[in-house]
């Protein structure tokens, strides 16, 4: 195991009814002037911005708000909550929504302590400090209510784009799993992936001797297999959203990923599709993300025949490992599928020829990434064209 340093300083509120009381960890936090911030519509219909707003009242909590946060959140709605936030002198930002809107709240958090363009928070210079943000989370899936990272698409030019800073780490996130019952079951299942790649970015590691994160990984992987066909056949199904929602954030505070390197192609591959194409972040990775195990697995065998065997039960076949290795990635496959997943380009609504496209923005050049196994430009081509040509 390598040396580490851990730090997630959120306060977590988990359960029935929780959202009542925003108001509550606001002031516990020391927000003064909220702005709430929401998407594109699914909290105000279902009457949870209203129930948020009750209960910054109660607290004597003034607040104004800026909806309309897009998925793939896009920054000019970031420049226009920095605004209103030195406007009106907001202190603190409370997100109503999934990843998509807690992102843009942290953009905003960064933004609104910044004189230039908050921009170059994601074009590499580091975020020292941030409004506080507290968020009553509505889907299970991106991890930003337990992570301090944040992903904006810049629309010039469709640039999707991540930082990540202590500062952005929530001060308290709510999370009640009820609120995550109007999902649509292809949602849900978008969520499910994401959850599940937050776990494989970590668990395919070049350290050696990672026992008790490699188990950790292996139990959320573990209930996400179990409980995502769940909520899919019955929505409703209180405890498997409750089982999710804490694999969610498990997945991605980063506890499951301590002292060892981390990969994160799949997720850099699938960004460039979800900026060029707008789908959601979990289906681009239902593509990419079995389709990179294709392209890599041979560089540790056994890693992936400990997936399969653990993760989706398969039989380990001693004389030929890789037999194992290939089944465990299609077990993947076909569990991605079997919830409702894309599983090819045709199927997302991608398109074969636009891979130089794809390849071009993700800016590699002649350079490399990092990771468990580094990859080249005309890798990164190959795990396209077998994503684009992927069957079960
Ligand atoms: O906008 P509304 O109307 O609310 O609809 C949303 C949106 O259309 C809907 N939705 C959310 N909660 C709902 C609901 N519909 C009905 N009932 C509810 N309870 O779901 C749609 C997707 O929402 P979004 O916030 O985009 O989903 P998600 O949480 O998957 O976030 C995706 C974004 O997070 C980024 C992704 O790249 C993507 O931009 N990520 C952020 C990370 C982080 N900050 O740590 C890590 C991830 O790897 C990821 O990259
Ligand atoms: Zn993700």
């Amino acid at each position: 195991m390598e040396n580490f340093t851990f730090y997630s300083p959120t306060y977590f509120a988990f359960g029935k009814g929780t959202e009542n009381e925003a108001g509550k960890y606001v002031k516990k936090f020391g927000g003064t002037k909220v702005l709430i911030h929401y998407g594109g519509g699914s909290a105000v219909r279902s009457g949870l911005i209203d129930r948020v707003k009750t209960s910054l009242e109660q607290e004597g909590l003034p607040y104004v708000e800026l909806g309309g946060v897009m998925p793939n959140p896009r920054s000019g709605l970031v420049y226009k909550g920095i605004e209103l936030c030195k406007a009106e002198g907001v202190d603190f930002l409370l997100a109503v929504g999934g990843g998509s809107v807690i992102d843009s709240a942290k953009a905003i958090a960064a933004g609104s302590l910044y004189d230039g363009d908050f921009w170059d928070f994601y074009s590499g210079k580091h975020i020292e400090k941030a409004l506080p943000i507290g968020v009553v989370l509505t889907i299970a899936a991106a991890g930003s209510e337990g992570s301090g990272d944040s992903v904006i698409t810049k629309e010039e030019g469709m640039l999707k784009r991540g930082t990540g800073s202590e500062a952005l780490r929530a001060k308290f996130s709510i999370m009640n799993p009820e609120l995550t019952e109007s999902l649509p079951a292809y949602q849900t299942a978008c969520g499910a992936t994401d959850i599940m790649a937050h776990v494989f970015e970590r668990y395919f590691t070049n350290t050696t001797e990672v026992e008790i994160t490699d188990r950790l990984c292996e139990a959320v992987l573990m209930t996400m297999v179990k409980e995502t066909p769940r909520v899919i056949a019955d929505p409703h199904n209180y405890e498997a959203r409750a089982n999710i929602m804490w694999a969610g954030m498990v997945a991605h505070n980063g506890i499951v990923g301590v002292g060892r390197s981390q990969d994160w192609n799949s997720h850099a591959i699938e960004h460039e599709l979800s900026a060029l194409y707008d789908c959601a972040h979990g289906a681009g990775l239902a593509v990419i993300m079995p389709s990179w195990m294709e392209f890599v697995y041979k560089h540790n065998v056994m890693r992936f025949c400990q997936m399969a065997t653990r993760v989706f039960g398969c039989k380990m076949n001693f004389e030929d490992p890789e037999v194992t290795a290939k089944e465990g990635i299609r077990c993947f496959r076909r569990f991605l599928h079997d919830i409702g997943m894309p599983i090819n380009f045709e199927e997302l609504g991608a398109k074969e020829e636009d891979i130089p496209v794809l390849v071009d923005k993700l800016g590699l050049g002649d350079g490399k990434t990092g990771g468990f196994v580094e990859l080249t430009s005309e890798d990164v081509a190959s795990i396209y064209r077998i994503a684009a040509n992927a069957s079960l």
